[in-house]
């Protein structure tokens, strides 16, 4: 006799969605979680009054009106207007590449100036055949806005030279000929109101959630609670790597707190020459329009990911994609696991997608 429905492995965005639609249906769910806290990685640590993003900058967007309705039917969404800044040496440009970012860089004023610039420089390298990363870009966007925005913030971000990354991973690079500074195309974009730990609490409410437990530590036991187990750990940890290990990148965040009240007045700024070892700063008040008298910064670091590290970016390449279709064969076989979110499919999953795969995952196994 078990005494859940659902034990549901990790209390992310996917098993708070998962959990909180079975918990309506009537069901018995229980979510554990190896961390300390719920929410996975959009929890946010609350530092004199500001949210910090624990485990990466988190800004929502999407397109789809029903996951929007979804979320803010849980808490309120402000308007923050993703705009990151570039920093190239002394020079200061506005992303994504847009009509300011070119008339920073070339002083032109009008599109068809700007794209007249683009391919005479595309032109002049003469390349058809793009055969590595660099070429890609270069083939794509000319030498300017190459060398000074993408080729050193991609290489910290790889940790290899763009001309020994494969061409694929650049598959196009959208240039705007507007003067907007708006980075998501999404018709819905913002912060939640309160911190992202609102969305995470309010969808986990009324849930049994017990912390600080990993699963692998009592396995068999944890499994035989709840009919159906839904597991959105990592899913070669779930198969004892039996097929070998999933590869990721991984981050180092150097969190500072200054005793000023605004550091970089903007929330998000790229570094993107190669000297400089972190890729980003975040500040972390502007995502919220916070007015404390105090403020957080983190320095993003990316890193090789080895085990005990935090998986944050699937690579998904040639081998990394055999080792998972294996992994995946065994899941499939699964009668009373399911499997679920970014690191039991091994993909990079941005927020809405994740609350609409969980979604719809959980509304097959209701039926
Ligand atoms: P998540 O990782 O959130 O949750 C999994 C949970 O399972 C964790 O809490 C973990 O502790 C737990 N767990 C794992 N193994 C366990 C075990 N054995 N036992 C118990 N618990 C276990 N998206 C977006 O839309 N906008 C953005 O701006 C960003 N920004 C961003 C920055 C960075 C650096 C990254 C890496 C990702 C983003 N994202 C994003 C993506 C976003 O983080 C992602 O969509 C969700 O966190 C995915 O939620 P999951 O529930 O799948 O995983």
């Amino acid at each position: 006799m078990n005494d859940f429905d659902f034990l549901i492995v990790g209390s992310g965005l996917f098993g708070a969605v998962f959990a909180h639609e079975c918990h309506k249906a009537g069901k018995k769910v229980l979510v554990i979680d190896r961390r300390q806290h719920s929410g996975g990685n959009v929890y946010c640590e609350h530092v004199n009054g500001i949210n910090v993003h624990k485990y990466g900058a988190h800004i929502f967007h999407t397109n789809d009106k029903p996951i929007w309705d979804y979320v803010n039917s849980f808490v309120g969404f402000n308007n923050y207007v993703n705009s990151p800044l570039a920093v190239y040496k002394d020079e200061l440009y506005n992303l994504p590449f847009n009509m300011n970012t070119f008339h920073q860089l070339w002083k032109v004023r009008t599109p068809q100036e700007a794209r007249a610039k683009i391919t005479e420089q595309v032109a002049a390298l003469q390349i058809n055949d793009p055969q590595n990363l660099e070429e890609q870009a270069l083939s794509l966007v000319g030498t300017d806005i190459y060398e000074k925005l993408i080729k050193g913030y991609t290489e910290k971000q790889w940790g290899r030279k763009a001309s020994e990354l494969p061409a694929f991973i650049i598959k196009r690079l959208p240039l705007r000929f507007t003067y907007n500074n708006n980075y998501f195309n999404d018709r819905y974009q913002g912060i939640p109101v309160g911190g992202y730990n609102q969305l995470t609490d309010r969808l986990l409410e009324g849930i049994e959630v017990r912390l600080g437990i990993d699963f692998f530590s009592a396995r068999e036991a944890l499994t035989a609670l709840a009919k159906t187990v839904v597991f959105t750990g990592q899913l070669d940890e779930f198969y004892n790597y039996r097929f070998g290990m999933l590869q990721y990148r991984s981050l180092r965040f150097e969190h500072e707190q200054l005793e000023i009240d605004n550091y970089q007045g903007n929330a998000v700024v790229n570094y993107t020459e190669r000297e400089v070892p972190f890729t980003r700063i975040i500040e972390h008040k502007h995502f919220e329009f916070g007015q404390q008298p105090s403020t957080v910064i983190t320095r993003e670091y990316p890193e090789e990911w080895k085990k005990g590290l935090e998986p944050y970016y699937p690579i998904n390449d040639d081998i990394n994609g055999k080792i998972y279709k294996q992994y995946k064969e065994l899941a499939d076989q699964e009668t009373n696991v399911i499997f679920g979110g970014r690191l039991a499919e091994y993909r990079y999953y941005d927020m809405h997608q994740v609350v609409a795969s969980a979604l719809h995952t959980v509304r097959l196994h209701l039926k």
